[in-house]
């Protein structure tokens, strides 16, 4: 048999989760002009995109863009998409072994950190995971409710994410109505009773993980005023040091300057309130049956191991409130057969190869790239590099051969596999039909979108084109 990337033995390589980094890892690899090589990328759900499809917010249209390169490399020879194939589940990790050279898991960061709180998991309490995944029409929480019939709402955390869950509630029914936000998102924000939005900042405004143009975003809402009270942007002396050292960098100085122009203005008094609040920590999420009011406790910033860290001074109020989103960051989950860094949440890894265990060596042609391989942070285009750092380890090991020995490399094999398991796989094609009937519905009422929601609606379209 020839080499493994040749024209008589091209490199077949199963990548499983068609998010950013998946279809950075695809292009990296078809793009090698020297290397035969064949990418199938797989995706649990009918639609490829991960989190530009499923987290990105929708008043934020233009970072979807991104879409048009995935495209292009969905057009490159020997690519192929297989969506509604969940890897672990309609096919194992052991028979992908059988079919693929190599198997890239760049499966995100789906489920959320826990607060690990009193309370946390009463009604009314919610990880903004699920929050984000309603009003962007992901199928997993096509069925989720959420009660905005209280007068104010509590988001915990102080990354871009809480940036979006504030800003998506308090958007107005005209703003959200030009967007491609789940209908049903729609109706029930169209519906709320919210009228203060309080997000939470374990630390002070220097430690803040949210980045310039989203904080400056919330003091420029239609019909929500924000609201800083000048103590919470009075720094501790270690913040202000560290502001006016050589160290800082210009996302914290430029968004100190925000808070501060906030802290200076007078309400116009907009119909809503966004109410930035710092070392402030939840504590308990009370109520007989749903979330009635959560305690907040009071911190003090101390240094540990280079780090501001918060510490409670003891300090409690408790707000009365009947919404908690809680955006504390996103966390992997297991694949059976793939070994996982419980305590990290991620893939074992070493520069995307993947480890057996944290003392063994490389598992032989399985690799990981993005959120999964490196933690859930970072922008979109960070997978791009950290999904070149994979392929490039990939392709040393072409080169010296290391490879999984599949029993069968045939392109045909997973489609007969597929058939047999009785799973009805979407092609790019069938995303493409899914896709444009999409933006069919979108157009008589100038929306970029409107999405479908569930996976049989989805299916059936591509069922309606393949008929007619
Ligand atoms: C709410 C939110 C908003 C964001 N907004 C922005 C923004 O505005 N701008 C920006 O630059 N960045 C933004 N980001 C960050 C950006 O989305 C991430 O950096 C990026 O999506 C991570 O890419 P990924 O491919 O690693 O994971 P993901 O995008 O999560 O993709 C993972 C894919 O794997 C699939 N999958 C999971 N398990 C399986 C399985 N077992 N079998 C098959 N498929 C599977 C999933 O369905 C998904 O499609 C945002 C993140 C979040 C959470
Ligand atoms: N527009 C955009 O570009 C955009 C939009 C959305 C997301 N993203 C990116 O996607 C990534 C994920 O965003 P994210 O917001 O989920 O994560 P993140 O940036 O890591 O922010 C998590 C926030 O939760 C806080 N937190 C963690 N544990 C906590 C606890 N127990 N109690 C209280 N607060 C706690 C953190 O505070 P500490 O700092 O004190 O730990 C931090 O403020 C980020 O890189 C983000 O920039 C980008």
């Amino acid at each position: 048999m020839s080499k493994i990337g040749t024209e008589d033995n091209p490199l077949r390589v199963a990548i499983v989760g068609a998010g950013p980094s998946g279809f950075y890892a695809a292009e990296h690899i078809l793009k090698d002009g020297d290397l035969h090589a064949q990418v199938d990328l797989f995706d649990r759900l009918p639609t490829p995109f991960g989190l530009v499809r499923g987290g990105v917010a929708p008043d934020h249209p233009k970072i979807k863009s991104v879409i048009r390169v995935y495209e292009k490399t969905a057009a490159r020879d020997g690519f192929r998409f297989f969506g509604n194939v969940k890897i672990g589940h309609d096919i194992e990790v052991e028979e992908l072994e059988k079919l693929y050279h190599a198997i890239v898991f760049t499966v995100g960061c789906e489920t959320d950190r826990q607060l690990g709180i009193p309370g946390e998991d009463l009604p009314g309490s919610h990880a903004a995971t699920a929050f984000v995944g309603w009003y962007n029409a992901h199928p997993d929480y096509a069925d989720r409710e959420f009660d905005l019939s209280s007068e104010r709402a509590v988001v915990i955390g102080n990354g871009n994410v809480a940036m979006d869950v504030a800003r998506m509630l308090a958007l107005t029914d005209h703003e959200l109505r030009q967007t491609d936000t789940a209908d049903h998102a729609i109706e029930a924000l169209d519906a709320k009773q919210i009228r203060e939005i309080v997000v939470l900042g374990r630390r002070g405004p220097v430690q803040a993980a949210f980045t310039n143009p989203e904080i400056k975003e919330l003091g420029e809402m239609e019909d929500a005023d924000v609201v800083v009270d000048p103590q919470e942007v009075e720094l501790d002396p270690a913040s202000q040091a560290f502001l006016e050292s050589d160290e800082v960098d210009k996302t914290t100085r430029v968004n100190v300057e925000t808070l501060k122009e906030f802290s200076e203005r007078e309400p116009e008094g907009k119909k809503q309130r966004i109410v930035l609040r710092f070392l402030s920590s939840p504590v308990e999420i009370k109520g007989d049956g749903k979330v009635e009011s959560i305690v907040v406790g009071r911190n003090e910033l101390v240094e540990e191991g280079g780090t501001l860290r918060a510490k409670d001074t003891g300090e409690r109020e408790e707000l009365e409130c009947g919404l908690v989103l809680r955006s504390v960051g996103y966390t992997g989950i297991p694949i059976e057969g793939v070994p996982f860094d419980e305590k990290r949440g991620l893939i074992l890894n070493e520069g995307g190869r993947i480890l057996d265990s944290h003392d063994a060596g490389h598992k032989t042609g399985h690799y990981t790239a993005g959120w999964i391989k490196r933690g859930p942070s970072g922008v979109i285009g960070t997978n791009k590099k950290d999904a070149l750092e994979t392929v490039q380890n990939l392709f040393e090991d072409v080169e010296s051969q290391q490879l999984l020995s599949p029993e069968n490399p045939d392109p045909v094999a997973v489609e007969d596999l597929l058939e047999e398991k009785g799973v009805r796989y979407i092609s790019f094609e069938d995303w493409q039909a899914i896709d444009q009937a999409e933006v069919g519905r979108g157009e008589p009422h100038g929306r970029p979108r409107v999405k479908f929601v569930r996976v049989e609606e989805m299916l059936e379209t591509v069922g309606e084109r393949l008929a007619g």
